[in-house]
């Protein structure tokens, strides 16, 4: 007998390991909140061994403490994020506080990541953005992009990025900073050394974009092989962390609530019509093949630097006649061919033709290899 993905989630066993003393943790700003939860901020006091240390942490709790069915999503949360395990391209469970969940409290306790999340990233480094694509759409050979790098100079404090001139740089008051281009480092396209203790954020680059796609396919492949649909994977719920690299966020929390009727029937404003599958939209199938056509609609968010897919349309029911039609969207302005190619296959009809997060993954890989 098969069961339904609520049943197999229940099945799925709590495990006390991870509880963590809630006096131990002291909550802060809130960083985001939906329908249903909110995330904050908070300090935890020895959440990875030692008793001094302090982490940052983000705490994912209900909103309104009577709402059940908020509190089970989030229970389904938790234990998926349980049986999951660790991966670096997955937001990470630290903990959980389930003393009070009788009151209605539940707080799931997870790696924090310090630029937000990807879409609002996007949206605010528009401005700086360095292409490093031809016109015709291959990446600029690699003495190209050094003649790129010697003429930017790129500072900035925090989260906002300056790219400058030299001789712009010299009238700023803000201190130079020193960068050297490393083709063989994987995770981010340049580094930086820093003059003063500002923190330098550089521009977002073609390589950036790429490297984003590619680590997104890599946290999608390890949930997959958990056999964990996402269910709304989007460039909202893909986080930034240090060092440039992104994380898989807010997987089963959305997947409950789309399959259950009552939020149907309140309106598709839950529903992100724009992100689902062809199958998803009309039979309310959901699979890893569905993330995967998610997957190209993220694709297309990173490479048009954070634009609402299908711009003009209304998600009526004109959108979904218009897919079932064939309408596909054009490749992003940004997005080289190769990345191109790889939307298009995520949005084949028939699931099965679609490529799995396991090929992406290859072919964003060999990308990488033939364009440094
Ligand atoms: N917003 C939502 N979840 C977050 C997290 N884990 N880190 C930073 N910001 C967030």
């Amino acid at each position: 007998q098969q069961l339904s993905m609520e049943e197999q989630i229940e099945l799925l066993p709590y495990d006390k390991r991870w509880e963590f003393p809630k006096n131990r943790l002291a909550l802060g700003i809130q960083l985001g909140a939906g329908c249903f939860g909110r995330v904050v901020k908070a300090e935890a006091v020895g959440i990875e061994g030692s008793d001094e240390h302090v982490k940052t942490v983000a705490v994912k709790m209900v909103r309104t403490e009577t709402n059940v069915a908020a509190l089970e999503a989030l229970v389904s949360e938790m234990k998926i994020l349980m049986h999951l395990g660790s991966h670096l391209n997955v937001v990470n469970l630290l903990g959980t506080c389930t003393k009070q969940i009788n009151k209605g409290e539940l707080f799931v306790i997870v790696e924090y990541c310090r630029f937000g999340n990807l879409q609002t990233y996007l949206i605010n480094h528009r401005h700086g953005f360095i292409n490093l694509m031809d016109e015709f759409g291959n990446m600029k050979s690699d003495d190209e992009m050094h003649k790129i790098f010697s003429l930017i100079n790129c500072s900035g404090y925090g989260d906002v990025a300056v790219t400058r001139t030299s001789s712009a740089l010299e009238k700023s008051k803000f201190p130079p900073f020193e960068f050297i281009y490393d083709p063989q480092e994987p995770k981010s396209f340049w580094h930086y050394q820093e003059d003063s203790d500002a923190t330098l954020i550089r521009s977002v680059t073609t390589r950036d974009l790429i490297s984003w796609s590619f680590q997104i396919a890599r946290g999608m492949d390890y949930l997959a092989s958990k056999k964990v649909i996402h269910g709304d994977l989007a460039a909202r719920n893909v986080l930034l962390a240090d060092d440039g690299v992104v994380k898989v966020a807010d997987f089963g929390m959305a997947r409950k609530m789309y399959l259950d009727s009552n939020y149907e029937k309140k309106g598709q404003g839950l529903m992100p019509i724009r992100w689902m599958a062809i199958e998803s939209l009309t039979d309310r199938i959901f699979s890893s093949q569905s993330d995967v056509w998610s997957y190209g609609i993220l694709l297309w968010e990173i490479f048009s630097l954070g634009k609402v897919p299908y711009p003009g349309m209304d998600v009526s029911h004109q959108l979904v006649k218009e897919i079932q039609n064939g309408y596909r969207m054009e490749k992003p302005e940004n997005a080289t061919n190769t990345i191109g190619k790889i939307m298009v296959d995520c949005w084949k009809s028939d699931p099965k033709e679609r490529p799995t997060f396991r090929q992406i993954q290859e072919m964003i890989q060999d990308h990488i290899e033939t364009s440094v």
